[in-house]
This record gives C-alpha cells, sequence and structure tokens, in this order.
C-alpha cells in the first residue's frame, strides 16, 4: 500500500480485469509500483489471482467507468490515498467492427461511444483528485483515433470512439494548461487480446514492457502528447 511510510509510486488502473490492463498491471508491479486496478462487477478475474499472489503491491477494486456513481464510490473508497499516475484502460468495439457507421445500430453507437469516449472523460474527472498535483492522468487511445492517418478506413465507429477520446482529451488538457500534469493518450499497436483478436500481430509480452516505459517516461513532462508504445508522438 502506498502511504506515508512507504515510497513505491502508486497507480490506479482503471479496466484491469484481462487483457492490456492485466498485463500492464503485472509489468507495474514488477517495477515496483503499488497498483489499484479495478474490475467490473462482483466476478473472479486474472487481476484477483494477481493480486493474491502480490498483496502488498496490487488491490482489486471494482467500478464499471459508465456508471459515473460507481466512480463516486471508488473515488470514496480510495479518498485516503494519493497516487502518482491515473490510467483509463478500459475499452471496447462493437459486434461486428467492420460495419460501416451507417450500419451500426444506434445502440451500439451509443454503447462503444459511451464507453469508449464519454466514460473515460467522467471517470478522469472523478478520480483527478486522488492524483498529486504533478502526477500523471492517462488513457488508452488507438492509432485507430487519429483522424489524420485514416487513410485505409474500417473499424469505423471505434474509430470515431477513440477519435473523440482524443478530442475530450485534448479538450481536457486545455482546461488545464498550465497545470504541471502530464496528459497522455496512448496509441499501444494492434495486440493478441479478445479486443485485438487473434490475428494481431504482437503479443502482450512483446508490448506491455514498452507501454509501460512509454507512461513511466511521460510522468514529469507536463501537457498532452499522443504516443505509441515506443513514445513516439502519432499524428492527431
Ligand atoms: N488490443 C489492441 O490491439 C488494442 C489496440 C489499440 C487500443 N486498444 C485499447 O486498449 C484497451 C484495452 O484493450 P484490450 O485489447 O486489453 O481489450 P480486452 O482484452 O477486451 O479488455 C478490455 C478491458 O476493458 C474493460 N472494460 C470494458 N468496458 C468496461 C466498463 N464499462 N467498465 C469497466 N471496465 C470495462 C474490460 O473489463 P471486463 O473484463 O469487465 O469486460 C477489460 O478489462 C482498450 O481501451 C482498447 O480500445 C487495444
Amino acid at each position: 500500500m502506498h502511504d506515508s511510510t512507504c515510497t513505491n509510486p502508486a497507480i490506479v488502473l482503471v479496466g484491469a480485469s484481462r487483457g492490456l490492463g492485466l498485463a500492464m498491471t503485472a509489468e507495474f508491479a514488477k517495477r515496483g509500483w503499488d497498483v489499484v486496478g479495478t474490475v467490473r462487477g462482483t466476478a473472479r478475474t486474472g487481476l484477483h489471482d494477481l493480486a493474491d499472489r502480490l498483496p502488498e503491491q496490487i488491490t482489486v477494486q471494482s467500478a464499471d467507468i459508465t456508471d459515473t456513481g460507481q466512480l463516486l464510490a471508488l473515488r470514496e473508497r480510495l479518498a485516503s490515498r494519493r497516487f502518482d499516475a491515473l490510467f483509463i484502460n478500459a475499452g471496447t468495439v462493437n459486434q461486428n467492427p467492420n460495419e460501416t457507421i451507417a450500419e451500426a445500430s444506434p445502440d451500439e453507437f451509443v454503447h462503444v461511444m459511451v464507453t469508449n469516449a464519454l466514460a473515460p472523460m467522467r471517470a478522469i474527472e472523478a478520480l483527478a483528485g486522488l492524483v498529486t498535483e504533478s502526477g500523471l492522468i492517462g488513457a488508452m487511445s488507438s492509432g485507430q483515433g487519429s483522424v489524420s492517418n485514416n487513410t485505409q478506413g474500417g473499424r469505423e465507429l471505434y474509430r470515431g470512439s477513440k477519435a473523440a477520446l482524443n478530442m475530450f482529451m485534448r479538450s481536457y488538457a486545455a482546461r488545464h494548461a498550465g497545470s504541471p500534469r502530464p496528459f497522455l493518450l496512448m496509441a499501444p499497436g494492434w495486440i493478441r487480446t479478445e479486443l485485438g483478436g487473434p490475428h494481431a500481430p504482437f503479443t502482450l509480452a512483446q508490448t506491455v514492457p514498452d507501454i509501460v516505459n512509454v507512461i513511466i517516461d511521460k510522468r514529469g513532462r507536463p501537457g498532452l502528447e499522443y504516443l505509441d508504445r515506443h513514445g513516439k508522438a502519432v499524428a492527431w
């Protein structure tokens, strides 16, 4: 636990039940960080297994990021602690990612946009006060959120949701101009997870150490950057 008797840096990682979030939790712990990872609901997840193995470093909390009441309750439960970073990893994709935007049902549109664009910003608003004044605030975007790199099309709703997230983070950073905080939008690359699918070229083991490097390196560099996992700026 990160308190006055302990000097480990600490991060809140939202959406850590599986995939990239779970692997990032393990990687941060390996680097000596304390991690509060969140899951949805009450079912046991890989994060619970990891926390059982590393109880000094990993704490499991629960919050659905689309439920503002649950985000505020999470803030209350963590109110006595201060963190060096907050990273919103949770995200989703529509059932048929290759449908065109006009083919997406309004329900799917709302679900993906709320989960990937509105909810991360609400999570940031709800939880930012838990982070030290110069602590990092980041969110998992995607290279597919780049408007200027979209020359090939495809995954239209998902792209739109991540582009919206990027825009909302830019607005948030503009509202906090002059703040000592680093803000980060991460484009991790195409990675084999449930969301990334079996044809993704990279494994978690090949990519997550780089993702964590970029988050750690970004500390101490105030302002917003949209970076790939090698630390290279992605065109907006
Ligand atoms: N994999 C890739 O190639 C890739 C590329 C670019 C960007 N990304 C982004 O990276 C992030 C993680 O993706 P992944 O590949 O690891 O996907 P994943 O394996 O499908 O994991 C998605 C994670 O998000 C959580 N989540 C979804 N909706 C949530 C909600 N409403 N509230 C709280 N948690 C929620 C899931 O929790 P549950 O277990 O409860 O469902 C799970 O922990 C996403 O933002 C994704 O868009 C992934």
